[in-house]
């Protein structure tokens, strides 16, 4: 297994292009199957994610070209209604193929996702939601056996709480159902938007996507359409944290301020400069250190779960004390007593975390966790004095793209190791 090494202490220089977004490129994906016309997305990143679910699309029928960024897929005829276990268990995103192939084939058998590091994660919204559209889900041996024989249905689904995925499943699985489906208490996360662009530029037919209440007003069939994935606001919150925690001024190529809610407040109160230019948002730091602000992680545009624990490393070497809440996930500190490793001052207690400011953390041999985690620790490694060593990065290029490259171009010292980790 690679290893990072990271020589900390450096401050940043340079430009970062922020890629698109893995969250909205795996939906995006999903959405191929609901038509026999090629669907091109472009501005796709190569993450190991994408490559886990065109494999799973390869298997159901759909054929792909990846020149650069560009993606063409092409799901002419559905080969097989089954996504099986060895497939999804890789990654719970999988799961959003059996809308689209409930919705285009009238059946589908795939395997339940089952839990992942950051918490149990169900899928019981998503079920919900397609069983509300008339489809019949039995429970076997660990998949979910959906049918819908005539046809799913518009219906009015209101989500008890906000989930991402289940709002984009439905939203997938609405587009070809008889009539008009109306979600209430739906996320409002900018992939949701994205994938609604998409999907309406196939031929759906979906208003207000990105608000709590979505329409969606069932068609008979999509076409094929090229689409540009939005640019990742997980990546541009990361990077624009590198020069909280080490120091200096990087512009983000592609990056929006208005995509990273109110994580642009936080960051500006935290002494984290962010300016839109034309192409790009510069971010600077703007003092010595940064300083402590307390956040609390809620569905978008609230602080999102995924900066969280890039935040906790940017807090670890604040002024003052951060109180950091998690709200969304119930396991999602496992990258505190990593950081603590390298110095960091952290107590946690259930789903409250309180960092205490360090004036510098020293390198140290740390373990990557779970995708974003690892991020933090990379994060935490530019600022370290000495060398930091993350083991198991196959998390992070699970979803940051050429993230070696991207930090060199910006004077970080760091390199791959490969072999043992
Ligand atoms: C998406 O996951 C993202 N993944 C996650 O990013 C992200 O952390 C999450 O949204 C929240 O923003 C992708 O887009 C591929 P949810 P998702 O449904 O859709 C509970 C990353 O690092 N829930 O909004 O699975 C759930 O357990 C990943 O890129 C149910 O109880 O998240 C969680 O507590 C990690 N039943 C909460 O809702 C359900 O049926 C929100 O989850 C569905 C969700």
């Amino acid at each position: 297994m690679d290893r990072l090494a990271i020589i900390g202490g450096r401050p940043l220089f340079g430009e970062i292009a922020i890629s698109g977004a893995k969250n909205s490129a795996l939906k995006l994906m999903a959405a191929a199957l609901l038509t026999d016309e090629p669907l091109v997305i472009g501005n796709t990143p190569r993450l190991a994610d994408i490559d886990t679910l065109l494999k799973l699309l390869e298997q159901h029928g759909a054929a792909h070209t990846f020149e650069g960024s560009t993606l063409t897929l092409h799901a002419r005829t559905i080969a097989s209604t089954e996504a099986p276990y060895d497939l999804v268990r890789k990654m719970r995103a999988s799961f959003n193929v059996l809308g689209p192939l409930l919705a285009r084939e009238g059946k589908a058998r795939v395997s339940l996702p089952g839990g992942c590091a950051i918490g149990a994660r169900p899928v019981d919204l998503h079920l919900k939601a397609l069983a509300a559209m008339g489809a019949k889900i039995d429970l076997d041996e660990g998949y979910v056996v959906a049918s819908a024989p005539g046809g799913l249905h518009g219906a009015k689904i209101d989500f008890p709480f906000v989930s991402v995925g289940a709002t984009e499943h439905a939203m997938l699985a609405a587009t070809l159902a008889k009539g008009e489906t109306v979600l209430t208490n739906a996320a409002r996360e900018p992939e949701i938007g994205d994938l609604a662009q998409c999907l309406n530029a196939m031929g759906a037919k979906i208003e207000n996507a990105g608000r709590s209440t979505v329409a969606i007003q069932g068609v008979e069939r999509l076409h094929g359409a090229c689409h540009e994935v939005i640019a990742d606001r997980i990546e541009l919150g990361s990077y624009a944290m590198a020069p909280g925690v080490a120091g200096g001024e990087v512009f983000l190529r592609n990056g929006r301020i208005d995509i990273l809610g109110a994580a642009a407040g936080v960051l500006e109160e935290a002494g984290v400069k962010l300016t839109q230019e034309p192409g790009g948002i510069r971010a600077k730091r703007v003092d010595d250190r940064v300083r402590a602000v307390n956040i609390v992680t809620q569905p978008y545009p609230g602080f999102f779960t995924d900066l969280q624990a890039q935040f906790m490393a940017m807090m670890t070497v604040a002024e003052g004390v951060s109180v950091i809440k998690e709200t969304i996930f119930e396991n999602r500190f496992m990258h505190a007593p990593e950081l603590a490793r390298m110095g960091a001052q952290i107590s946690v207690d259930g789903q409250i975390a309180t960092v205490r400011g360090v004036k510098r953390l020293k390198g140290a041999p740390v373990m990557a966790t779970d995708l974003r985690a690892s991020m933090s620790l990379v994060l935490a490694g530019l600022g370290a004095e000495g060398q930091t060593i993350i083991n198991r990065v196959y998390h992070l290029d699970r979803g940051f793209e050429r993230l070696e490259e991207k930090l060199s171009h910006c004077g970080v010292l760091i390199e791959r190791v490969k072999g043992e980790g």
